[in-house]
């Protein structure tokens, strides 16, 4: 089988058929078809409690567990740790938090990053009632990148964990996990990746990362919404600290994810991810482009899919996501007086189609309003990177112009965008 055409995939998204162009995924994307019908599936004949051994409540009990396994898989975590389910990725890093402040011991210290989106830095930040100090991974001020050098100078004996996003929601740039990991572990530090802007465009490879726990937002990457953390067994288990999650007191340390879901993860949310394996089949092209299917097949496909399927889907968004970053930073860079924030570069090593701008002497409210009357959706703000506009002496408010793309967004759509704003910026 052939990997599906732009066309064949964009009718996987009911959501896409709308007049207004949604240049808006870095804030949330949309879900294919199938995965919205289970979710409505779950609703209409499995919604009842788990574990109560009959009929309905095993089959609610197994897309559960279904979904967290093939989540595990996912990130090619299997074997390594388990994903815990959440509201959100920021409830998921609180909840984090929480269990390793319960180790701290005064003067133990924390690296956390001005590039980051908020939710990897309060949650950390509220542990330094409890004795800890902070160390601040800072931004170049002009490009807003972060570099290696920046953490060493930071890193001592006394660092317990490295927070930092694998892509900043503003800028788009990758960073290095790999390397700044080993840094981290060669001091003895965990690392806490927020990997929400990333996880929609790359696959998440938390084996050949070596990262400790690893955050992403299932509402970015075609699902619905909720958060996941990949947590690894080393940094559970670890003698030094054993993490123990916040769930009641009866059960066990050990009975991860759950310990660490409050409450439970929200079930209709599982049956749509278990959905989400259909699409890296059909992206992958080991299925046909279907916007349909049946239960059944949606969790036979949660149940084969690997991590090479996963590798393959990805690749094939990647190709299809960088003629369209491309077409944007081209547009954007013939005008000399816009500023990038973030790199210029269009390659697909470097950064993901989430771009962000400024046009000084314009206000962003009006980029963002011509882009609308002419039907795109995109928007302007600090996008919760509010440290990372005031590093780079941006005002938070009104932040800056963020388009952002993803596998099934078009060259078409950027230059509709850009035909409505070239006049205002030009
Ligand atoms: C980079 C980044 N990290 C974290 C978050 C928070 O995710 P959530 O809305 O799931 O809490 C966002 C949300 O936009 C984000 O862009």
């Amino acid at each position: 089988m052939t990997a599906p055409t732009i066309t064949a995939i964009r009718r996987l998204y009911p959501g896409l058929d709308q007049p207004t162009v949604l240049l808006e995924n870095a804030g949330g994307s949309q879900v294919p078809r199938f995965v919205a019908d289970a979710i409505r599936h779950h609703l209409l004949r499995d919604c009842v409690q788990l574990g109560a051994g009959y009929p309905a409540s095993d089959r609610a009990t197994a897309t559960v567990e279904r979904a967290h396994r093939f989540l595990d898989r996912f990130v090619n975590g299997e074997g390594l740790g388990r994903v815990v389910l959440g509201s959100s990725s920021t409830s998921l890093m609180h909840v984090l938090a929480h269990s390793v402040g319960r180790t701290i011991a005064a003067g133990d210290e924390i690296v956390v990053c001005d590039q980051a989106h908020e939710s990897n830095v309060g949650c950390w930040l509220a542990l330094e009632r409890l004795g800890a100090r902070i160390r601040w991974w800072k931004v170049d001020p002009q490009t807003g990148s972060l570099d290696l050098a920046g953490l060493k100078s930071v890193l001592s004996d006394r660092t317990r964990i490295v927070a930092f996003p694998q892509v900043s929601n503003l800028l788009g740039e990758i960073v290095d996990v790999a390397t700044a990991t080993r840094l981290a572990h060669e001091c003895g530090a965990k690392v806490v990746v927020d990997g929400v802007a990333y996880a929609p465009h790359r696959a998440i490879d938390v084996a050949a990362w070596s990262c400790d726990a690893y955050v992403w937002s299932t509402y970015k990457v075609y699902g619905p919404h909720m958060g996941a953390m990949f947590v690894r067994t080393d940094m559970l288990d670890d003698p030094r600290h054993p993490l123990e999650g916040p769930n009641h007191f009866f059960i066990p340390r050990s009975e991860v994810p759950y310990k660490f879901e409050l409450g439970g993860a929200s079930h209709e949310g599982c049956a749509g991810i278990v959905g989400l394996a259909k699409l890296l089949e059909i992206l992958a092209g080991d299925a046909p482009a279907s916007p349909e299917a049946a239960v059944d097949e949606l969790a036979a496909s949660a149940d084969r899919c690997t991590f090479a399927t996963v590798e393959r889907a990805f690749a094939a968004m990647t190709a299809l996501e960088g003629p369209v970053q491309a077409r944007l930073l081209e547009r954007l860079t013939r005008h000399p007086r816009v500023r990038i924030i973030g790199p210029s570069s269009a390659s697909t090593d470097e950064r993901v189609a989430t771009v962000s701008f400024l046009r000084p002497g314009l206000e962003p409210r009006d980029i963002v309003a011509a882009a609308h009357a002419a039907g795109v959706g995109v928007r302007h703000g600090h996008m919760y990177a509010h440290r990372l506009c005031t590093a780079m002496q941006i005002p938070p408010e009104p932040g800056v112009v963020r388009v952002s793309a993803v596998h099934y967004n078009t060259v078409e759509e950027i230059d509709r965008l850009m035909d409505a704003i070239d006049p205002v910026i030009a």
